[in-house]
């Protein structure tokens, strides 16, 4: 019996019945105006002073990403929580990978011991901000695939590679089995390093952000037969593929990304001439190859503050963030690559309501919504996490 999902805890939704509702730990916030959660955050933070560290990922809507000490997408932030010295507690904005993730980096050895045993707590605003492309590879069908690819191929020869966007028990299964994590900003790199120690790789859970890299890697679409968790035999392929294989990408996307589509590209190529395509490699092959930049959140943002006055841009990455380009760079016009709305509904759950429930417990004492990366995980993640880090 597989267990899933892993990285989505249940929501904590209101049930519709007055007196049940009354008793949720949000209730007396969910009345209150902006302005006054944004006076009340801003009071907590100039009280936590340097303990307080709040981090948030650039898909953070406008409101809460204002309330953020540091911003970055997901390498960033993880050399962020890497790095934390001062601070007591991480308030994460972002989903649960990324603050698992920040649990392992910013409580390794070395950290506690110079901090003299103290451990860096971290907090997830709402425990439902999940990913749906993290929950998409469950260790247990990774172990299963596993199994099933050594009847046929010798996985002492195959290096396992997970983007960070996965759980926790996912980037342990890499560093147990002599893998590696990876970020969309560092993917190539990281494929390098595989392809010095393996002769294959096994890349989950973005089948996307997999091909699209190991494209530019003179490896061709045959040889990367796409792994279905669901499937009954060789996740869906036939020994020959599997053996012939250079990177066995597992079948998983982010529901956000897979939304743009090459007719989106056509379109705006055709009514605004000269403008430029500039997506994240999360979105399918067929629009990352026809665009004329693929890049990270980070180098999407990059590319857009070092291009000249006049350029014309239609972004294929998460709206909060393209919606902050456009306001952040009136000289250059930006459009929104798809006609429908892509945002990521996880990263949302993070508001106003919940920073403010979150902070004000925590100076008060109590610590809501902590996450807390089991030991054994936390040892073979942060061995993947490391190898990742030293990458260059
Ligand atoms: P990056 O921050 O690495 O660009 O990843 C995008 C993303 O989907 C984060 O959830
Ligand atoms: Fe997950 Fe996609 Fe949202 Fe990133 S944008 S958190 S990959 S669903």
């Amino acid at each position: 019996m597989v267990d899933l999902p892993t990285t989505t805890p249940p929501a904590q939704p209101t049930t519709g019945n007055d007196e049940v509702d009354a008793l949720h730990p949000l209730k007396p916030y969910r009345s209150l105006e902006n302005e006054v959660l944004q006076q009340r955050i801003e009071a907590v933070r100039q009280e936590l002073g340097d303990e307080l560290l709040i981090l948030g990922h650039h898909y953070q809507q406008d409101e809460v990403i204002e309330h953020t000490d540091l911003r970055g997408d997901s390498y960033q932030l993880s050399e962020m929580a890497a790095k934390s010295q001062a601070c007591r507690t991480i308030v994460f904005c972002g989903v649960h990978f990324m603050a698992e993730t920040a649990d392992i980096l910013a409580n390794r050895p070395d950290r506690i011991e110079a901090r003299d045993g103290r451990r860096v707590d971290v907090l997830l605003p709402d425990m439902a901000a999940g990913c749906s492309m993290a929950d998409m590879a469950a260790i247990a069908q990774v172990e299963a695939a596993w199994a099933d690819m050594s009847e046929v191929i010798d996985t002492e020869q195959v290096i396992p590679v997970t983007y960070i966007n996965s759980a926790a028990s996912l980037k342990a299964f890499c560093g147990r089995n002599g893998g590696i994590v990876c970020t969309s900003s560092n993917a190539r790199a990281v494929l390098e390093w595989a392809f010095e120690r393996g002769q294959r790789v096994f890349f989950f859970p973005d089948q996307h952000l997999g091909r699209n890299t190991a494209l530019t890697m003179d490896i061709t679409e045959e040889q990367m037969p796409v792994w279905d968790p669901y499937a009954l035999e060789m996740g869906g392929n036939t020994d020959e593929q599997i053996k012939s294989s250079r990177v066995i990408l597992w079948k998983g996307h982010c529901s956000v990304h897979q939304m743009f589509r090459a007719e989106h590209v056509d379109r705006f190529r055709k009514e605004h001439p000269g403008i430029k395509i500039l997506v994240h490699p999360e979105c399918p092959r067929e629009v990352n190859d026809i665009a004329d930049v693929s890049g990270s959140t980070g180098k999407i943002i990059q590319t857009v503050k070092n291009s000249p006055a006049g350029t014309k841009w239609a972004i294929g990455t998460e709206l909060h963030l393209v919606n902050r380009l456009k306001d952040e760079h009136p000289e250059q016009e930006i459009h929104f690559l798809s006609p429908v709305v892509c945002m990521c509904a996880t990263m949302y759950r993070i508001d106003l309501t919940h920073l403010c429930w979150t902070l004000e417990n925590l100076r008060d004492g109590r610590l809501v919504n902590q996450i807390r990366v089991d030991e054994e995980t936390t040892k073979w993640s942060l061995i993947a996490l490391e190898r990742m880090l030293a990458v260059k």
